[in-house]
């Protein structure tokens, strides 16, 4: 059976670190799903098609990757898609306690499901949508922390919020 793991997110916006993430948990399953969920936490600040089409640009190499988007719980969008695997970027201890409790809430809701941790490298461990969001709503430059497909759609989201 072909091992078939989720990476799931907000990727709002997605940067260099979720990317890597995603680039190296292609290269341990067969295939990997990266999915735009929604954590009704956080408020919108591109929109899930621009994300979805952001990350299907950025993964166009990676041949094993779909790019998909899901409301509701991660475990049955997950259970639907064939998922054994859900994937996590961990990158400083201050993410674990999080990280922690969504693996134990997922694995209580779906025992079959397992969650796998990769640690971000060094150069992405301080990175965060939040500070991508700050920069540009600034005016300072994210091309150290995005792609250029995503720095464009960031520039135009902070504009037309500062037009409002
Ligand atoms: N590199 C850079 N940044 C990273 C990162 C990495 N490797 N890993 C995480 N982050 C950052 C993100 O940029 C984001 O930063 P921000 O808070 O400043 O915006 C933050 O860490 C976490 O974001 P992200 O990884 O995109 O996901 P999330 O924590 O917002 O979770 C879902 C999103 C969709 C996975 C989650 O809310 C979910 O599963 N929702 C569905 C409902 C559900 O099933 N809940 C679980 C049951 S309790």
């Amino acid at each position: 059976m072909a091992q078939r793991a989720i990476y799931p997110g907000s990727f709002d916006p997605p940067t260099f670190g979720h990317l890597d993430i995603a680039e190296r948990a292609s290269g341990l399953f067969d295939e990997l799903i990266v999915a735009v969920g929604t954590n009704s936490d956080k408020q919108p600040f591109l929109s899930v098609a621009h994300r979805i089409e952001s990350l299907t640009e950025c993964m166009a190499g990676l041949k094993n990757v779909q790019v998909s988007s899901f409301d509701g719980l991660l475990v049955d969008f997950a259970e639907a898609q064939g998922c054994q695997v859900i994937v996590r970027g961990l990158r400083a201890v201050s993410d674990f306690e999080y990280e922690f409790r969504v693996a134990m809430a997922n694995r209580r809701l779906r025992p079959g499901i397992e969650t796998l941790f990769l640690m971000s490298r060094d150069e992405h461990s301080f990175l965060a949508s939040s500070v991508v969001r700050e920069v540009a709503r600034l005016g300072g430059d994210t091309s150290s922390f995005v792609p250029p497909v995503v720095e464009a759609m960031v520039r135009e989201a902070s504009r037309a919020r500062q037009a409002r």
